[in-house]
């Protein structure tokens, strides 16, 4: 480049994927190969699935997604260690300390173990924080603060971290970014989770947003800013996780539900990109063929869902334009 070129940015892009419509559709995959230097299981990883009973650990899904992955180039995100969902009964009957310590580290030690060198990020602990956060209640109920108090968070860093020492360890957490009460309570309190880990020398590298975001509401561009400074502050890095824009209440018109989710994603990354650049950028999903939103937001007008960067035709929309922008 030359001196005066602009700097090219180089921030992955990437998709969650599921295993079955890997299978499926060859355009989802040649979408994948065209777009994605990244891509993480959309569900594939998650306890239930990896973990389904106390003895036996589930790799196919998972092994199918890595070995897609490497054949084409791409790196793949590991996600999730320690959620309060998609848990199979069995772990959610455990009881007591001793026997929560010693599942989660063995589970977390399998599964990091497993793929140990090949996946270089990892979400430890996804959605640690209350769905309303008060100063004295803030952390989200599970399985694991109910038997481990709140020092659950530090043992599945550190068991990462032991378990494969090159991994990024992320927390991942939503409703971060944007206007309102409840979300400053909810950054406020991420804030805290993660400085309470630091000043413990837990090892935590990266805060991951979600960004879920809706295209009704308002991005708090200053306070997102503001809050991926106080992490760059810590001495985290940020990245985005799980990006989509629900679209259930915009308007029918295509092209101007299209323009709002698109401003939307550029409001959320300006913010971000503002105060750092992002480790990586990851939307849930490539296509609006296959997205998770209308299991909870259906359109009453019948009209499909246009939540990803493509259409259903893995044609790029608006929002495609934007993330290539940054
Ligand atoms: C969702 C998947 O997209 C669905 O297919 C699944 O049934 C439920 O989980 N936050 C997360 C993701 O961290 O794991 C969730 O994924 C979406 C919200």
């Amino acid at each position: 480049a030359t001196a005066n070129a602009a700097p090219t940015l180089t921030i992955p892009y990437g998709a969650a994927v599921r295993g079955d419509v890997l299978v499926d559709d060859y355009n989802y995959r040649k979408a994948l190969i065209d777009h994605c230097q990244l891509i993480v299981a959309e569900g594939s990883m998650k306890w239930e699935s990896i973990h389904p009973t106390p003895d036996r650990f589930d790799f196919y899904d998972g092994d199918k997604l890595i070995n897609f992955a490497e054949q084409n180039g791409m790196k793949m995100r590991g996600h999730t260690l320690v959620w309060y969902a998609a848990m199979p009964e069995w772990a959610l009957a455990i009881k007591g300390a001793n026997q929560a310590n010693s599942e989660m580290s063995r589970h977390i030690e399998t599964v990091v173990g497993r793929y140990r060198g090949r996946i270089p990020s990892w979400d430890v602990v996804n959605e640690a924080v209350a769905d309303e956060p008060t100063a004295s209640d803030y952390l989200r109920p599970n399985v694991w603060l109910e038997n481990l108090g709140k020092d659950y968070l530090a043992t599945a860093f550190r068991r990462a971290h032991a378990s494969d020492d090159q991994v990024q360890l992320v927390i991942n957490e939503y409703d971060i970014e944007c206007v309102g009460e409840q979300y400053k309570r909810r950054r406020e309190a991420l804030l805290r989770i993660v400085r309470d880990l630091r000043d413990r020398d837990v090892p935590v590298h990266a805060v991951g947003l979600q960004g879920h975001l809706r295209g009704e509401l308002e991005i708090d561009k200053h306070a997102l800013s503001e809050f991926v400074s106080q992490v760059k502050a810590m001495g985290l890095d940020v990245l985005v996780t799980e990006l989509d824009v629900t679209d259930n209440l915009l308007p029918p018109d295509q092209q101007e539900r299209d323009t709002i989710v698109a401003s939307r994603v550029e409001d959320f990354l300006g913010a971000i990109f503002d105060a750092a650049r992002p480790t990586a950028i990851v939307t849930w999903g490539i296509s609006d063929r296959h997205t998770w939103v209308p299991m909870y937001f259906t359109r009453e007008d019948g009209r499909h869902n246009r939540p990803l960067p493509l259409d259903r035709n893995y044609r790029p929309k608006a929002m495609m334009e934007v993330i290539e922008r940054f």
